[in-house]
């Protein structure tokens, strides 16, 4: 049997991350292809999808920068063509976009519900079907999905029932997938990330203290502190797990 370095690396390994054009996809793309894999940015915005597949073509590994919006069917399954089209198959597919969105639930207007639900949960099931399809088909494949700490707890102070709601679905629907999955090679876990330092956190920067309060570390996560779960979920070191979410949040949730 391979040395259990060997079963962490990702050498040979083709993948995509959804949302990968800055903040946590972006650190999980580097993450993937420094462990060796190829990856494809498949994010709404193509000048930073453009600029992520550049970082990953100087780690000496294979790019591809896709515009998609992950609500789209189409757009989706054109992004999961052109990769099979590029590289001959897809063994790994991060489902990271997603949007917040603060809102009392007595006041919440109906559309922003549908679009915080419609990218977080419809989007990371698009994706999701369209590889499993492909990763069905291969016998073998690995599909990990960005949730939430919110999946589990209710943040405060700032409401925001659509995202809670929609990450709680992600988290469920990853065991669904699993378990319909799992005799067929296909494997879809989650991870779960506390509060991250992205640019976002800096309009919101009042915040920040009183959240420090609820986490036993004393501090947020950085990007590169998520990185280490997603290579492990996408090698073949965890491939007797299915079904799993996996929470990185410096002990927020114990509390
Ligand atoms: N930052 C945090 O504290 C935190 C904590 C837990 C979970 N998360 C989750 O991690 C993921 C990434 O968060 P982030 O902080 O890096 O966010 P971000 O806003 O910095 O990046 C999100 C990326 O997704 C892309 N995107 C948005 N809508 C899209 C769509 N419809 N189709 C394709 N791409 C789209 C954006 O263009 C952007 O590149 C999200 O799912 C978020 O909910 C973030």
């Amino acid at each position: 049997m391979a040395t259990i370095l060997e079963r962490f690396s990702l050498a040979g390994r083709t993948a995509l991350v959804t949302g990968g054009g800055q903040g946590i996809g972006q650190a999980l793309a580097h993450a993937l292809a420094e462990a060796g894999a190829d990856v494809a940015i498949v994010d709404l915005n193509e000048e930073t999808a453009c600029a992520v597949a550049g970082e990953i073509e100087a780690l000496g590994r294979r790019a591809l920068a896709l515009r998609t919006d992950v609500t789209v069917r189409r757009e989706v399954e054109d992004a999961i063509a052109r990769i099979l089209s590029a590289w001959g198959r897809l063994d790994i597919g991060v489902n990271n976009a997603g949007i917040g969105g603060w809102a009392d639930a007595e006041t919440m207007p109906e559309e922003d519900w549908d679009r915080v639900v419609a990218v977080n949960l419809r989007g990371v099931f698009l994706c999701a079907q369209a590889e499993g399809r492909a990763m069905l088909e291969q016998g073998y494949g690995k599909i990990i999905n960005t949730a939430s700490m919110s999946a589990h707890i209710v943040n405060r102070p700032q409401n925001q029932v659509a995202y809670n709601a929609s990450k709680a679905g992600v988290v469920h629907l990853t065991r669904s997938m699993a378990a319909e999955w799992a005799a067929r090679g296909v494997r879809v876990n989650s991870i779960s990330p506390g509060y991250t330092r992205t640019a976002l956190v800096g309009q919101v920067a009042h915040l920040v203290p009183g959240w420090l309060k609820d986490i036993p570390m004393g501090r947020m996560a950085e990007v590169t502190d998520l990185q280490g779960a997603v290579v492990y979920l996408a090698s073949e070191a965890s491939d007797y797990v299915t079904g799993h979410d996996l929470v990185i949040d410096g002990g927020f949730t114990l509390w």
